[in-house]
Parts: structure tokens; sequence; C-alpha cells
């Protein structure tokens, strides 16, 4: 009989889906749930035929580097690859395989929370109220601005952006401006009555609330750098549920600070888990701790996707969401 394949998990998944797991392979759990170091990643390499990592692991050219390397395919958990350098892993033979379309949903809802809670002070709000700071309802306590017939611009038009855009113009009444990587169909564009920018600026200058959608990548690393946080509306508001690094930080405190935008709201940090201690001392900004896809739902519909990807690819198949 054929043994089991070999699969290491890096950190713990939902029940069903360990469960899943163990039942067709032999599987090797993280017991601790703590990040993995790199000498971990690479005996991980070198003594599992799958590994199965998640979007905080830094699947390295070091990490692929390991000569023997025993694994053969890498299974993320997520949607986003960045961390994966793909060229290492195409190189090194290794199939990679992630989970769109399960996510798409809670992380558009993340992106409307963030809107929210920026559009209508909400984080304040809290913060007065657990610090018992509150003296009572008032015509001009804590005023935010109006969601309702805004103008929202999307950065990306990929799968989120348009979950995102079906609540914000269905749900809340808002316009719709997007920019894509590549020229946006006019019958995508007519599915949310939506107009397509002519440029970055453009869109950073015409919208009132402004959403990341695009991928983490060097390509996009700063995208939102000094000069497009200028180009914002001084009562713009940026919601970041995408990749910290598409983000300037330093650029987008000054920008908070001055008020030359009206606030920001955060799922995604440059360095994550660290977070720049200049957003600690603003009150214009909502911070969320990476929870775009983090519902129950959510997180086991991710494991089992990576579990379908990981059978389909151990029956001699294309896993369904091979990374191209
Ligand atoms: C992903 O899958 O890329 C998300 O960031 C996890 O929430």
């Amino acid at each position: 009989m054929n043994e089991k394949p070999r699969i290491l998990v890096t950190r713990r998944w939902p029940t069903a889906c360990e469960k899943r797991l163990s039942e067709h392979y032999q599987v090797t759990l993280n017991e601790l749930n703590e990040p993995m170091g790199v000498e971990a990643l690479k005996a991980a390499m070198r003594d599992h035929d799958a590994v199965l990592p998640t979007v905080t692991d830094p699947i390295t050219t070091e990490v692929l580097s390991q000569d023997p390397i025993r694994c053969r395919f890498i299974g993320n958990f997520g949607v986003g690859y960045n961390h994966i350098d793909m060229a290492t892993a195409r190189s090194r033979g290794i199939v990679v395989s992630n989970t769109p379309d399960v996510l798409t949903d809670c992380t558009a809802d993340i992106a409307l929370l963030l809107l929210l809670m920026t559009a209508r002070r909400a984080s304040e709000g809290e913060i007065l109220l657990r610090s018992g700071q509150w003296t009572g309802w008032h015509p001009t306590h804590l005023l935010g601005t109006k969601v309702a017939g805004k103008t929202l611009g999307l950065i990306g038009f990929g799968r989120i952006a348009k979950a995102v855009a079906q609540r914000a113009h269905f749900g809340f009444g808002m316009k719709i401006l997007v920019k894509g990587r590549k020229p946006i169909p006019k019958t995508e564009l007519a599915l949310f009555d939506a107009q397509e920018a002519e440029s970055l600026e453009s869109l950073l200058r015409d919208s009132d609330f402004v959403s990341l959608h695009c991928p983490g990548s060097a390509e996009n690393r700063h995208l939102i750098n000094r000069d497009r946080l200028n180009a914002m509306k001084p009562e713009g508001i940026l919601i970041n549920t995408a990749r910290g690094d598409v983000v300037d930080s330093e650029a987008l405190i000054d920008a908070l600070k001055t008020q030359s935008i009206r606030a920001a709201g955060l799922d995604v940090y440059e360095a994550e888990p660290h977070l720049h201690p200049g957003f600690l001392t603003l009150d214009n900004v909502s911070l969320l701790p990476h929870l775009g896809s983090a519902t129950e739902e959510t997180r086991t519909g991710m494991g089992m996707k990576v579990i379908d990807n990981l059978d389909a690819f151990f029956r001699g198949e294309t896993p369904p969401d091979k990374v191209a």
C-alpha cells in the first residue's frame, strides 16, 4: 500500500478542515500555532510532500532553495500570494494554489465596515464610551459625514471590488468610480452603473471614499504615496483591505495628521503584525487587525478549498485554483 503524502500545515485551521486533512494525509500540525521561523519553514520544504502556508508565512527564495527539496505542492490558505516567491517556486517545479471566491463576501463586508466606521466616527465614539467620557447627546457631537449619494472610487476591479461596488451602490446609494489595471468592459461597469476613471489621479480627485482592491506586489508597493494622497479631496477617506504595503504609511500618517484627507480605515499594514506607532496617536483612523476573511464560514471555506486543490494535485490533476 502506498504511504499517504506527508503534509505540513503552518498554522491551526478550523477543526472540520483539520479533520478532513487528517483522514487522507499524514499531517504535521503546528500545535503551538505560533508563526514558524525561516528554519522551520525550510525543514518543512525538505521533509513534506506538500506545505500549506498562510498569508503571513514568508515563502522566500531561501525557504524554497532546499536541496534536495521534497515539497511539490504549496496550498496557500488565502487568496493573496505576494508572500510566496513564485519565480523560485516555478523554477523548483512546485505547484502553488490559493483560495479565491470563498472570501469575497466577507472581505467586501470589512471594506464597508471600515467605510461606515470612518464616515460615522464609530471608533472615536466607542473609545469615548469605554473611557467613561461621554457627557451626552448634543447637536454638534461627533459629527461624521453622510455616505448615501457619495462617490466611492475603487482601485482594482476584481471579485472583492465588485462585491464592494454591489453593496455600496445598491445598499448605500453610492456612485461608483473604478480604475483597474486593464480597461474595464462596459458590461461590467453597467452592473453597478459605474464609471471608469481616466487615471488613478482623476479617481483620487473625484472620489469621496477610495477603497483599495489591488494585489500586493512589487509593482503596487506604495501605489498610494504622498503625491497621490495629496490628490485626494480634503474630505476624502481612504480604505485599505488589500495589502499594507500598497500605502506608504509615513505619508498616510502625515496626511491624517495635517488633515489633508479626512480619515482612513485600515485592515492591513506594512510589516504586520507591527503597527506604525504614528497611527495610534490619531483619532481619524479606524484600525482592524486583518479581519477581512475572519468568519467561521469563510475560514472553513478557505481550508476546504486548500484541501480540494491538494486532493486534485495528488490525483495527478491540475488544481482548480492553481496560481499562474
Ligand atoms: C487573503 O486571503 O489574502 C486575505 O488577506 C486573508 O484575509
